[in-house]
C-alpha cells in the first residue's frame, strides 16, 4: 500500500500529513509507504519548514528527515491513494492524471468526512496557524487511518 500526501509546497502541509499518517498506521500495527511530494517544485530539496517541524516535534513526531520533491507523473501509476491538502492541489493532480488513475485521488479532508473542506495553507501564518493545521491533520488521520484500514489494506 502505497500513499502519497499532496500540497503545493511540500515543506508545510504534506510534511504533517505524512508524517502524521505514517505514525498512526504504524502505531496501529499496519505497514504501509506514506510519501508527500507538492504540485510546485520551488523547494525541491529541502527540509521542511521550521515552523512544521516544531509544531510535528511538540506531539512527538519527527519529520526533519523529509526532503521536499515536486509531483511527477509516474506518482500517479505507483501510488495506490494520493491525497491533496486543498483544491487547487486536487485540480492539478486530476490534470496530470490519465482518466483511469482519477480514482485514487482524494480530498483529504473530504476522504475522513470533513465535507469538501481544505487544509489551510499556513506558509504566510504564524505558529498558531501551524497548530490549527496540525489539529486538523490529526483529527482527519483518525478517521482516513481507519478508512484506509477497512477499504484498502485488510
Ligand atoms: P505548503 O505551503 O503547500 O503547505 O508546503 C507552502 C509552502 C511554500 C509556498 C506556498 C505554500 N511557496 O509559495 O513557496
Amino acid at each position: 500500500m502505497k500513499i502519497l500526501m499532496v500540497c503545493l509546497g511540500n515543506i508545510c502541509r504534506s510534511p504533517l500529513a505524512e508524517g502524521i499518517l505514517n505514525n498512526k498506521l504504524r502505531s496501529s500495527g499496519y505497514e504501509a509507504f506514506v510519501d508527500s511530494a507538492g504540485t510546485g517544485g520551488w523547494h525541491a530539496g529541502e527540509s521542511p519548514d521550521k515552523r512544521s517541524i516544531k509544531v510535528a516535534n511538540d506531539r512527538g513526531i519527527d519529520i526533519s528527515q523529509q526532503r521536499a520533491r515536486k509531483v511527477k507523473k509516474e506518482d500517479l501509476n505507483s501510488f495506490d491513494l494520493i491525497f491533496a491538502m486543498d483544491q487547487n492541489n486536487l485540480s492539478d493532480l486530476l490534470q496530470i492524471a490519465e482518466k483511469d488513475q482519477q480514482f485514487k485521488i482524494h480530498l483529504y479532508l473530504e476522504f475522513a468526512g470533513f465535507g469538501k473542506k481544505d487544509v489551510p495553507d499556513p506558509w504566510y501564518g504564524n505558529e498558531s496557524d501551524f497548530i490549527h493545521v496540525f489539529d486538523l491533520l490529526e483529527d482527519a488521520t483518525e478517521i482516513a487511518a481507519q478508512r484506509i484500514v477497512n477499504e484498502y489494506i485488510k
